[in-house]
């Protein structure tokens, strides 16, 4: 083993807390503030302010090589295949029946029941680092926060949905194609992943927003009701807080997922590219 190596490896704890601390220190991560694990071991994450709420922005990177075409196109098959199977084109665009809460919830369940992703890109990046023998670069840890953050989207919308097991039975087939899909996929271009993701959160920034939309027409009483235990612990949202409080998280958590995989996306297939997230939006904890 060389020095460099050894010297590495006999950092003692006080030294590695000291580098945290500077590295906070270094980037600027006032705008966000992390939430320290709770009882229930869920991971950091950002939480929101009003300003966060109030400023979530509506944006679309243009793709201009094929991969991102091929990414987007995916990302819009993904999203029509949703849109027909939850009655949001025959319900809510051609008006057909009234498009509900139960069916808004649908939706979301469908569009969130891609989370597996993160996790099969952390799992092809651990592979990959384990069988080049090279150091992952940061680029595990954010996926994983990535991916429970998503996990932790489709438990909340699954907990208001009640849905039969038969039901919980074809999200898991839908969480485990997803799964399959990405975990090869991510070998075969991670570009394309990164940005698959991004256009989807792309569409998730607008789905949430037109939920809230209708919510604040009233057109959606059960959403205007206080929200259950596990949301506002999962926030941390003072007692009286309602669905609509949770959503407005939600999207804002869906605009910074989006960004980060935009900025991942051209960086993930340089093979020694270090994680900028890692340090910059998400500081060691
Ligand atoms: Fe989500």
């Amino acid at each position: 083993m060389s020095t460099h190596h050894t010297r590495e490896f006999e950092r003692t704890e006080e030294t590695m807390q000291k580098t945290n601390d500077d590295n906070r220190k270094k980037h600027d991560v006032k705008h966000i503030k992390f939430k320290n694990q709770d009882e229930y071991g869920a991971f950091s994450h950002p939480l929101w302010s009003q300003d966060d709420f109030n400023n979530v922005k509506f944006t679309h990177q243009i793709p201009n090589i094929f991969v991102d075409r091929l990414a987007y196109f995916t990302s819009w098959v993904i999203r029509w295949f949703n849109n027909i199977i939850s009655g949001w084109l025959f319900g809510r665009m051609w008006g057909w029946f009234v498009f509900d809460e139960y069916l808004w919830l649908i939706r979301l369940c469908l569009y969130e029941s891609f989370a597996s992703m993160g996790n099969m890109f952390a799992l092809s990046r651990h592979i990959s680092s384990i069988l080049f023998l090279r150091r992952d670069y940061g680029w595990t840890e954010p996926l994983l926060l990535e991916s429970y953050n998503k996990q932790m989207h489709l438990l909340l919308l699954l907990q208001l949905l009640k849905p039969s097991l038969l039901f919980r039975c074809l999200f898991v087939l839908k969480l485990c194609i997803g799964a399959i899909f990405s975990f090869f996929s991510y070998f075969i271009n991670r570009r394309y992943c990164h940005r698959l993701a991004a256009y989807m959160e792309e569409s998730g920034v607008i789905l949430y927003s037109e939920l809230l939309e209708d919510i604040d027409k009233k057109k959606l009483p059960l959403f205007d009701q206080d929200a259950m235990e596990i949301a506002k612990s999962y926030y941390q949202l003072p007692s009286g807080t309602k669905w609509r409080d949770v959503f407005a998280n939600m999207r804002c958590d869906e605009a910074f997922h989006r960004d980060n995989n935009h900025l991942l996306a051209p960086l993930s297939v340089k093979p020694q590219s270090k994680n900028p997230i890692h340090n910059d939006r998400y500081p060691s904890y």
